[in-house]
């Protein structure tokens, strides 16, 4: 069993703790949280979680240390971790968006295992695609990484040049599939529904577009084949769709992102 510190037990860090414990990757008192509010981990210290508001203290045992903080905070909490960190044992996994592998390491130690890690916001219920990437973490420290965020849903591994275009895709693409759901709701109210039953409607019926292809393997075309009937109302539906934009919508949607993703990367 894996010692695990999470510096900034927010929403993200706080899901992670859960999902390691439910999966028995770590137990709660092998997890230490911190926070500056320590106050507010008051049920997770009663649930067995070690909660700390001292991060020196708190990096000393691990041997993952997980920051899960905003952006401004990031660097005078590695600041204040430097001089207490293992770096020929220990493992540093960021999941601050735009911070890069060598921003870490300069100010960690150019020899300290850095591992950046991108969930999207499905992590609180242990279903997010999380994509991780490292440019030295070694083959074993990049499978312990990609276990521990198995424990709350999907995990690619990807070179660390295309983060931007996973938060494009994955971290973004939480409020693109939800919005794609909000319009068929309003369509299924169009056709008749009252607004609750046109939203589970549309909530289920897109849940299983997803379930079918991570069940099946299928390509998503092959799943569309089995609907579309030759002169059908599928066909005449999505073709409709099609001349409107749909897919390139969506496709132009996430470009933008990307690059936007980038920028803020840049700035950061
Ligand atoms: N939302 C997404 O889709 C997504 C996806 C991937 C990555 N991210 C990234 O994930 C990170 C965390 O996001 P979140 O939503 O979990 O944020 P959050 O809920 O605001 O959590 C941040 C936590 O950090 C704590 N904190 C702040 N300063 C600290 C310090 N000096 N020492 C220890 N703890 C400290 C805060 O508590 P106190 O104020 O009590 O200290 C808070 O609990 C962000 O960098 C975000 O960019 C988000």
């Amino acid at each position: 069993m894996k010692k695990v510190t999470i510096i900034g037990s927010g929403n993200i860090g706080l899901s992670l703790a859960k999902g390691l414990v439910k999966s028995q990757f770590a137990s709660a008192s092998d997890i230490t949280l911190t926070r500056r509010n320590v106050n507010a981990l008051a049920e997770e210290a009663s649930q067995g979680f070690k909660v700390s508001n001292d991060n020196k203290q708190a990096v000393k045992d691990a041997d993952i240390v997980v920051f899960a903080i905003l952006p401004q905070q990031l660097k005078k909490v590695l600041v204040e971790v430097a001089s207490e960190i293992d770096r020929d044992r220990q493992i540093f996994v960021s999941i601050v968006s735009g911070v890069s592998c060598a921003d870490l390491r300069a100010e960690l130690g150019s020899d300290a295992t850095v591992i950046r890690a991108m969930p999207n916001t499905a992590i609180a219920i242990a279903q997010s695609m999380t994509c991780i990437a490292s440019d030295n973490a070694s083959d074993e420290s990049l499978h312990q990484v990609e276990k521990m965020f198995e424990t709350v849903g999907s995990v690619v591994v990807i070179n660390e040049d295309l983060m931007t275009s996973a938060t494009a895709l994955c971290a973004c693409g939480i409020a693109f599939f939800l919005r794609a759901i909000r319009a068929a709701s309003q369509g299924g109210v169009e056709i008749g529904f009252h607004a609750h039953d046109a939203l589970k409607m549309a909530v289920q019926t897109a849940k299983g577009a997803a379930d079918l292809l991570l069940h099946t393997n299928a390509h998503p075309e092959g799943e569309i084949d089995k609907v579309t009937s030759p002169k059908g109302c599928t066909i005449a539906g999505l073709n409709e769709m099609e001349h409107n934009g749909f897919s390139s919508a969506f496709i132009k949607g996430i470009k933008l992102s990307a690059d936007k993703a980038g920028g803020l990367y840049h700035e950061g």
